[in-house]
């Protein structure tokens, strides 16, 4: 089934929101006579009976034999808001339909933390040395000079980047010529001693007030974790005295439960979302001693211990990078569309992106191709597992120089990123592992945001 054949036989659209509306318009679409007493009388009668029916055997449905029931449950739609503890999930059905409904499926996890033995060191991956370019000296041509967080990367300067060699490349928090004002991301000193302490960390961001603080299931935490783990919450001022107004106050050591709130001042992006993903991809940039890190977006509650989470997506599978794939859609093609319909982003700025992607090589992902690079070219890049390898920090830093450059929409760029990286460097090696949305689902516990950010 090529990419094309598959829009069209699942519609354009694939949430489930949206699959209420055209449910509700296949209904309205049933023609009801209007003049014919008998016929609404007939109607009522049928009506009647069809819910008498429906709803005496409802406790004999099984579970997940009904599909309404199942959308009801949808953990995405439906979980609260509160910030107080959900309600235990739905038993995972026996045999899920594919694309349908959404559940968290079993993952074999290790018994217990104890018995981890992480592997000896990280030096069987491929290796070479990359620096990060730290400040821009080319000023503008009337001298004045636009600062820029990600640099000013020329074309060529982006595809010499793409070699896994020893290299200094752009990567965020590039800073002006002497003199001139901070780049933004600003972090305080003592937080700042903190992070580059952290040898594992979880991290996670709330910018712009769009989300509650979600503490990790602390009783899902082991000891060890809680001792050796850095768990750090980037937030902005504007959502820390948000979050203080609820009753979420950090105490002396800065913290809320587990999570460390890190302040970060002078925001480099007008667009909230653009700016969520320094941390979220540049991660080896912002904690320069860490060997891993667990990135999770701030709409879900961590409830996996992150040491389980290291042995089972990196150590067992000698991954040095773990994304999950989306739950519905495979193809970047059908992701353009999607973000087009539901206005993510500036549909010319989109196309901008898409077309240059086309003109360098991305192809539509075919799931019958046995060579296929990956089990699908559209992430759900809301949990992503990384060991500081040089591969994986490569491969953040293009994925991150990518949204910087076009759309801050990073299941765009993802694909392409990956994919150009692979074919520039033919003979390294790049342990990846784009595991199972319903995975991401059984180590986090899925929330909406709090406000909807408008696309910008
Ligand atoms: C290191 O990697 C090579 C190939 O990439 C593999 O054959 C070997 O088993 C690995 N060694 C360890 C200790 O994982
Ligand atoms: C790359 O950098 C490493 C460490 O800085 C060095 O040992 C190695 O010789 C360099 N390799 C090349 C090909 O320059
Ligand atoms: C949309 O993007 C295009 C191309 O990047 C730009 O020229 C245009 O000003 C943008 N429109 C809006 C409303 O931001």
């Amino acid at each position: 089934m090529n990419c094309y054949r598959y829009l069209e036989k699942r519609g354009l659209s694939n949430d489930n929101a949206i699959r209420f509306v055209r449910r509700g318009k296949r209904f309205g679409r049933i023609p009801f006579p209007r003049h014919k007493l008998s016929t609404w009388t007939f109607l009522f009668g049928a009506t009647f009976l069809i819910c008498f029916l429906v709803f005496s055997n409802l406790n004999k449905i099984p579970f997940h034999e009904s599909p309404l029931i199942l959308q009801q449950a949808h953990p995405d739609l439906w979980e609260s808001e509160t910030g107080r503890p959900p309600p235990p999930p739905p038993p995972p059905p026996p045999r899920s339909k594919r694309g349908r409904q959404h559940f968290p499926c079993e993952i074999g996890f290790a018994k217990s933390v104890d018995y981890l033995v992480e592997p000896s060191d990280l030096t069987n991956f491929t290796q070479f040395s990359l620096k990060y370019i730290d400040r821009d000296q080319k000023s503008s041509s009337n001298n004045v000079f636009d600062l820029r967080f990600g640099g000013h990367q020329t074309l060529e300067e982006r595809q010499q980047s793409f070699y896994a060699k020893n290299q200094t490349l752009h990567c965020g928090f590039v800073k002006g010529p002497p003199g001139y004002a901070s780049i933004g991301f600003e972090i305080n000193e003592k937080d700042k001693a903190y992070m580059n302490t952290c040898k594992i960390v979880v991290s996670s961001c709330i910018f712009g007030n769009s989300d509650f603080l979600r503490r990790p299931t602390s009783k899902q935490i082991s000891g060890y974790s809680k001792d050796n783990v850095c768990f750090v919450m980037f937030v902005d001022e504007q959502t820390l005295s948000k979050l203080s107004m609820e009753g979420n106050v950090p105490d002396d050591g800065g913290k809320i439960g587990l999570w460390r709130l890190v302040v970060i001042r002078n925001l480099p992006y007008k667009d909230m979302r653009r700016t969520g993903k320094v941390p979220k991809l540049l991660s080896h940039r912002l904690f320069p001693s860490a060997r891993y890190s667990i990135w999770l977006d701030s709409k879900m509650r961590l409830h996996i211990d992150p040491m389980l989470i290291l042995e089972r997506f990196l150590w067992r599978t000698k991954s040095e990078y773990a994304i999950s794939n989306h739950y519905d859609r495979h193809c970047v093609w059908e992701e353009v569309l999607q973000n087009k319909r539901l206005n993510k982003y500036n549909h010319t700025a989109i196309d901008e992106q898409f077309n240059f992607y086309q003109s360098d090589g991305l192809t539509k992902f075919d799931p019958s191709d046995p060579n296929k690079l990956l089990p699908s070219y559209v992430p759900e890049g809301s949990f992503i597992v990384r060991a500081h390898t040089p591969m994986s920090n490569l491969f953040s830093c293009l994925w991150f120089n990518e949204v910087d450059r076009f759309t801050s929409r990073d299941q765009l760029s993802f694909a392409y990123t990956y994919l150009k990286l692979k074919r520039m460097n033919p003979d390294k090696p790049f342990n990846f592992n784009m595991f199972k949305d319903c995975e991401r689902r059984t180590l986090a516990k899925l929330f909406r945001h709090r406000i909807t950010v408008l696309p910008s």
